[in-house]
């Protein structure tokens, strides 16, 4: 059956390889993200038949005008993927660079969840997918902002789980370790072969790997999962 899947921070990266999952299935994907509609990213989605809504996640303002000019009636799917990290040891962690982080990784997944509760309290059984972060359940040194703002989605997770589990809404996180993207490319080759050597698979993840977990979790076929962060981190 076509599903109805919105998916925030999908211009580029692991969002975008969900996006396309989705879309290649016949699925209708709507993807909200702060990059112009002129980016040759958000040209290229579009041109795939995606539906494509510029939205600041971190405004609640902005947040809320995306879902009005999605104007739906339902939705199956919500994965909360908009993140950024600015890396900074904490003593140089200023209150604006805090608010940046939270405000994107946190509070927008909030927002976005709370306009979306209603229209996937109308499905039979629907799902929220959050995508975490291995840092919030280890911590890392230079990201206490971001590992932060990626525990409290875990608190969140949880949760919406327990609140909305009567409405058969299914809400999961999963928990990437080092995936490919520009998040992580612009990493030192020295931080990158570190990183590397601390991964038992001896490989970075991709997009993909991330985007068929969250197929599988919205799939039907983990319909008794709710409130779980999977780790996927390559045994890290
Ligand atoms: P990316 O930087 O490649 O893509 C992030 C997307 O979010 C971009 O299209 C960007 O325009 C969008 N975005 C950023 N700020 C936004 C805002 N205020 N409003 C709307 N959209 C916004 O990042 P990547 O690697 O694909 O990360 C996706 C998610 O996965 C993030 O939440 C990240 O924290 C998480 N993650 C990534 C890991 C990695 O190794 N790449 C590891 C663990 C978690």
């Amino acid at each position: 059956m076509q599903k109805q899947v919105l998916i925030t921070g999908g211009a580029n990266g692991i969002g975008r390889a969900i996006a396309i999952i989705y879309m290649e299935r016949g699925d209708r994907v709507f993807v909200f993200d702060c990059l112009a509609p002129t980016n040759e990213n958000v040209i290229t989605l579009v041109a795939l038949g995606i539906f494509y809504v510029q939205v600041n996640i971190a405004s609640v303002t902005s947040i809320k005008a995306g879902f009005k000019v999605l104007s739906l009636t339902t939705l199956d799917v919500l994965v909360n993927n908009a993140g950024i990290s600015i890396d900074s040891l904490a003593l140089r962690i200023d209150e604006v660079l805090w608010d940046n982080v939270l405000d994107v990784n946190l509070k927008g997944a909030f927002f976005c969840t709370q306009q979306a509760l209603r229209l996937l309290c109308r499905q039979k059984i629907s799902y929220i997918i959050n995508i975490s972060s291995i840092v919030a359940l280890r911590g890392n040194a230079g990201q206490t902002h971001y590992a932060a703002s990626k525990a409290g989605l875990i608190g969140l997770t949880k949760s919406f789980a327990r609140e909305y589990a009567s409405k058969n809404i299914l809400v999961n996180a999963i928990a990437p370790g080092f995936i490919q993207t520009n998040m992580t490319t612009s990493l030192s080759n020295s931080i990158q072969q570190n990183i590397l050597s601390s991964i038992p698979l001896k490989r970075f993840g991709s997009s993909h790997d991330v985007a068929y977990l969250v197929d599988f979790l919205t799939s039907g076929h983990a319909d008794y999962m709710t409130g779980q962060i999977i780790e996927l981190a390559g045994g890290m």
